[in-house]
């Protein structure tokens, strides 16, 4: 496949405020990580332009049409403000038949829905932590505590925070009613995994494998803080929080485990439809219990995210990376053409 001066799009959804969201570095974030991709596919020959998705998705399109782009990367995790509109953008190329990188609507939508997405990979018979969706604060919970409360249909550890892990009723019942209130939507109740946290990068080329398992480690957690991967961690490099969560990858775990971890990062990558590469992310319990937190079809793909170390743990080059998922797109399209595609 011919890609020297291949024209391919750069899309990613910029910040537009919405009504129940104040945060924003994941979309300032993303217009970096877009920066960075189109740098690496330019300087491996390709002819790469970005395209920023903002409040007009007509413009958008014009954008596509204008650069004649043969292929879009896309980046995109939400549109004007909303991340459950993610697989919407998606699937406006996919009726347009514009090929793109990364995961179909479907599969899209279907993860973002965290209480559905664990209904299929429980019907699998893959591990997930027992859990209630839950939409009013006087609800009744049958479940064990600690539990964690989190949005149903978020992204990020968008309203994850260290008050979301609760020990009581009370705790419990002012946690829903902050997460319904603050993002309009249920809140999904989770029994609490105290314990390790790992991540599994997953990568279609040709067949589809699991990249080295990653760990979060929690070792220098502060005092009274439950050990998560809370919103403050991930995003503000200066919080104490952010500092005692350094990802380790490879983990330091023995043969057995990572095969377990990675056998069931593939299972739930197909389970789910996903395609091209996904970030799977796990908890296992001090008995050594192993639970799926969720699958992520499009996971932080930025240089110093799990996904790029991965990619560098298992000795592949970042814009290798993005030629296999261009070619993997471009592959779609002519099957696609010939089979109207199941994907
Ligand atoms: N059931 C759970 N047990 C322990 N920790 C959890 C659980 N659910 C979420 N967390 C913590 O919260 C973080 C964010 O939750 P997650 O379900 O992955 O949502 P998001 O889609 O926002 O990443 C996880 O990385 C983990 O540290
Ligand atoms: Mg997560």
């Amino acid at each position: 496949m011919v890609i020297d001066r291949l024209k391919v799009g750069v899309a990613f959804n910029t910040y537009e405020p919405f009504i129940y969201r104040k945060e924003r570095v994941s979309e300032d974030s993303l217009a970096k990580v877009a920066e960075v991709v189109c740098e690496t596919l330019n300087q491996a020959g390709l002819e790469a332009t970005l395209i920023p998705l903002q409040r007009s998705m007509f413009n958008f399109l014009r954008r596509i049409k204008e650069l004649d782009a043969e292929v879009i990367v896309n980046l995109c995790e939400g549109f004007f403000g909303k991340p459950q509109w993610e697989s919407n953008v998606a699937a406006v190329m996919e009726v347009l038949h514009i090929p793109f990188t990364g995961n179909g609507s479907r599969t899209l939508a279907l993860c973002q829905d965290k209480h559905q997405a664990k209904a299929i990979l429980s019907s699998f018979n893959l591990p997930v932590a027992p859990s209630q969706l839950i939409t009013s604060a006087d609800e009744m919970v049958d479940l064990r505590f600690p539990l964690i409360v989190k949005p149903n249909s978020e992204d990020a550890s968008l309203g994850v925070h260290p008050e979301s892990v609760v020990y009581d009723r009370e705790a419990l019942a002012a946690q829903v009613k902050r997460v319904i209130e603050t993002y309009s939507q249920p809140a999904l109740v989770e029994e609490f995994i105290d314990g390790r946290e790992f991540n599994v990068a997953v990568l279609e080329n040709e067949e589809i494998k699991a990249l080295p398992v990653s760990e979060i480690d929690f070792s220098a957690m502060p005092e009274g803080y439950p050990r998560i991967c809370s919103y403050e961690a991930k995003w503000y490099p200066d919080h104490i929080l952010y500092q005692a969560t350094p990802p380790i990858c490879p983990a330091p775990i023995d043969d057995e485990l990572r095969e377990k971890l990675q056998t069931l990062a593939i299972t739930a990558f197909k389970v789910m439809g996903c395609r091209d590469y996904a970030r799977v992310d796990f908890r296992m319990n001090n008995k050594g219990e192993i639970f799926i937190l969720e699958v992520n079809p499009n996971p932080d793909i930025s240089l110093d995210a799990g996904y790029a170390r991965a990619l560098k743990a298992a000795g592949i080059d970042y814009a290798e990376f993005w030629i296999m998922m261009i070619q993997n797109a471009l592959k779609r399209k002519i099957t696609d053409a010939s089979t109207n595609g199941k994907r």
